[in-house]
C-alpha cells in the first residue's frame, strides 16, 4: 500500500533529479561550443513543452503502476551524496574532451581498450565521445551522469517501464525459481531495479566491459542472488531454453545490424519456452512520427555509429526473424519497451 506522503516523496525525488541534471545539462551548454549544425535535411522535432508534457505524463504512468502494486516505488541507487558530487565532477571535467571530439578537434591516438585484449573491433571505440568508450572505470563511473544529462533526469524512469511487463508476467510465477538474464547489464541500474523488486529472483548481468561490470557490482552489492559476467551478447554463454525473462536496456542502439541479429537470436535460443523478453531501447522513425527530427540529430550530435540504421528499421521485424513473436510494447518518453516471446 502506498500513501499521500509516499506519492509527494515520489514526486519531490523524481523533480529533482530532473532538475538537478537539467542543471548540468544548461551548465553544460555555456561552456561548450554549439552543436554542428546538419548538413543534411532532417524530420520534425517536438518543442521543449511537447518533451516536458510527455516525460511527466511517464512518470505519472510509473507512478499509476507503482499504486497499482506491480512493483515497489524505487529507492534512490547510489545515492551517497559525496560520490554524486564526485561524479559531477568528473562528468564536467571529461565534457571539453566529448566536445573536441564532437567538433573534430581530438583525434584518439589508438582506439579504446588494447589489441590484446580480443574485443570486436565494432565494440572499441568512443560511443556518445565518451572518453576511453566502454572501456575504463573513469568511462564507467560517468556513464550514468552522461546519460542522465542526455535525458535530463529520465533515463531510469525509462528503464523502469520493462518493470511493468515484466511485473505482469511474473505474478502467478514463483520467483525463486526464475533464472533473469540482463543483456549488456552496463553499470547495472536495471539489474538493480529488478533485484529490489523481485529479491528472489536468480539475476544475470552480462556485458563486454569489465569496468561497467565492476561499477555495477559497486551500485547493486554483494549478493550471491546477482551474477555478473563478462560475455557478448551474439555469443551468450548459456544453455538453450535455460533462461525465463531477458532483459536488455539500450544495448540494440549500439550494434552493428549483423551482430544486432545474433544477439536477437541468441536471445531466442536461451529463453525457456513459456519465458519473457523485454526489450527497452530508443524509439524508431515512426513510433512518435514528429520527433522523427530528434532520431536524425542524436546520432550526429553523439558517435553513435549504428544508431541510424537501428531507427530505419523494425525491432518487431528483426524479432520475427530470430524468432520472437511480439507481445506487448509501450512508447515511454523517447525510449519503447517491447515484449517478446517464444511462438
Ligand atoms: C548504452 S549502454 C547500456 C547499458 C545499460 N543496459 C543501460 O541501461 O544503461 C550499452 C552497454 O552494452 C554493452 N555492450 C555493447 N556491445 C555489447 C555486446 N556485443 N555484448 C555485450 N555487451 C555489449 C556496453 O559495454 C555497454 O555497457
Amino acid at each position: 500500500m502506498v500513501s499521500a506522503l509516499d506519492r509527494l516523496n515520489y514526486a519531490a525525488r523524481q523533480a529533482a533529479r530532473v532538475a538537478w541534471y537539467a542543471g548540468h545539462y544548461v551548465a553544460g551548454r555555456r561552456i561548450l561550443k554549439p552543436m554542428p549544425k546538419p548538413d543534411f535535411p532532417i524530420g520534425p522535432t517536438p518543442s521543449r513543452a511537447e518533451l516536458t508534457a510527455d516525460m511527466r505524463a511517464l512518470f505519472e504512468q510509473e507512478w499509476r503502476d507503482i499504486e497499482a502494486g506491480l512493483f515497489p516505488m524505487p529507492r534512490p541507487l547510489g545515492a551517497d551524496p559525496s560520490e554524486f558530487l564526485r561524479r559531477s565532477l568528473l562528468y564536467f571535467r571529461d565534457l571539453p574532451n566529448v566536445d573536441a571530439r564532437r567538433h573534430g578537434e581530438l583525434e584518439d591516438a589508438l582506439p579504446p581498450g588494447t589489441q590484446a585484449d580480443g574485443l570486436p573491433d565494432y565494440y572499441r571505440q568512443n560511443f556518445h565521445h565518451q572518453s576511453d568508450g566502454w572501456l575504463s572505470a573513469h568511462s564507467a563511473a560517468i556513464y550514468d551522469t552522461q546519460v542522465e544529462v542526455l535525458f535530463t533526469g529520465a533515463a531510469d524512469v525509462m528503464r523502469r517501464r520493462a518493470l511493468k511487463p515484466a511485473a505482469e508476467w511474473i505474478k502467478g510465477r514463483n520467483q525463486r525459481e526464475l533464472r533473469a538474464l540482463d543483456v549488456g547489464c552496463g553499470t547495472g541500474r536495471l539489474l538493480a531495479f529488478l533485484h529490489d523488486a523481485w529479491p528472489g529472483l536468480r539475476l544475470t548481468g552480462l556485458d563486454l566491459s569489465p569496468p561497467y561490470l565492476a561499477e555495477a557490482r559497486r551500485l547493486i552489492g554483494p549478493t550471491a542472488r546477482v551474477k555478473l559476467i563478462e560475455g557478448a551478447a551474439e555469443k551468450l554463454p548459456f544453455d538453450d531454453a535455460s533462461v525465463d525473462l531477458v532483459v536488455s536496456s539500450f544495448l540494440m542502439h549500439e550494434l552493428p545490424p549483423e551482430i544486432r541479429l545474433a544477439a536477437l537470436k541468441e536471445m531466442a535460443r536461451v529463453l525457456s519456452p513459456d519465458g519473457l523478453v523485454v526489450i527497452v531501447d530508443s524509439i524508431q522513425k515512426g513510433d512518435q512520427p514528429g520527433w522523427d527530427g530528434l532520431l536524425d540529430l542524436f546520432p550526429h550530435y553523439f558517435h553513435e555509429p549504428y544508431y541510424a540504421d537501428y531507427v530505419a528499421g523494425r525491432l518487431e521485424d528483426w524479432c520475427a526473424h530470430a524468432g520472437l513473436s511480439p507481445g506487448a510494447r509501450e512508447r515511454a518518453f523517447l525510449s519503447k519497451v517491447a515484449t517478446f516471446a517464444r511462438p
